[in-house]
């Protein structure tokens, strides 16, 4: 099969996209809106891309109707928000976060966890989650206006928090405790349990 993106419809593209680059890790958002109320939501458009400054991105895209994600609208509007690692003990209540509240309404609610004031920036995070991230957004970068455009949050980590039972002896964040999940085509995750090491040349 061959796919003209210039011939296909947006949907398939993004079938095949999120089909191909895989395993992709899920950011777990916590940011507020004007009103100071918090949204909870999963982005698996997301990596890291640089420690000096760490940096990270991800990307709420636009709805179907191409309208704004309450994700994007809170960090446009407060330049901050927490991404937590996403790792199998909340596998399902990650799932259950990515369901579409009207604005104000709280997932981290929906889903039973509690927050906790953050250090650096204004959004809160997941009291219950091992490891969360404290960012300020660099950039915002749009890529197209219709339906799935990708909005690149561009964001610098500030702060991190790492709950010391998922440390090594070295005191480096090791995979096998953390145990994170990703997300593959269709509606397919993967665990991280099925590691193997190689050294570096
Ligand atoms: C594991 C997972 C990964 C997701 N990744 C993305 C993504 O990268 N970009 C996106 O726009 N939506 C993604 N979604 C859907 C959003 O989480 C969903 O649209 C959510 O309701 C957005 O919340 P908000 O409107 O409160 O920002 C994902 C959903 C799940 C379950």
């Amino acid at each position: 099969m061959v796919i003209d993106v210039s011939k296909t419809p947006v949907v398939d593209v993004y079938h095949a996209l999120v089909g191909i680059v895989t395993p992709r890790p899920i950011a777990w958002v916590t940011t507020i809106d004007v009103k100071g109320r918090v949204n909870l939501a999963p982005f698996s458009f997301f990596n890291a891309f640089g420690a000096n400054p760490p940096i990270v991105v991800f990307s709420p895209t636009l709805r179907r109707d191409a309208t704004k994600k309450d994700t994007l609208l809170n960090v446009e509007a407060t330049g901050e928000f927490v991404i937590h690692a996403s790792t199998a003990a909340f596998a399902e209540k990650i799932n259950q976060s990515s369901t579409e509240l009207p604005p104000g309404e709280s997932e981290v609610e929906l889903i039973g966890l509690h927050t906790t004031p953050s250090l650096k920036v204004k959004p809160p995070r997941l009291v219950e989650a091992p490891v969360a991230m404290e960012c300020k957004v660099r950039q915002i970068l749009p890529m197209g206006d219709g339906p799935i455009a990708a909005n690149l949050v561009i964001g610098e980590v500030l702060l991190i928090h790492v709950d010391d039972a998922v440390l090594d002896e070295q005191g480096r964040v090791d995979p096998r405790k953390l145990k994170t999940v990703a997300r593959l085509g269709g509606d397919f995750w993967c665990h991280t349990s099925d590691l193997f090491e190689q050294k570096r040349p």
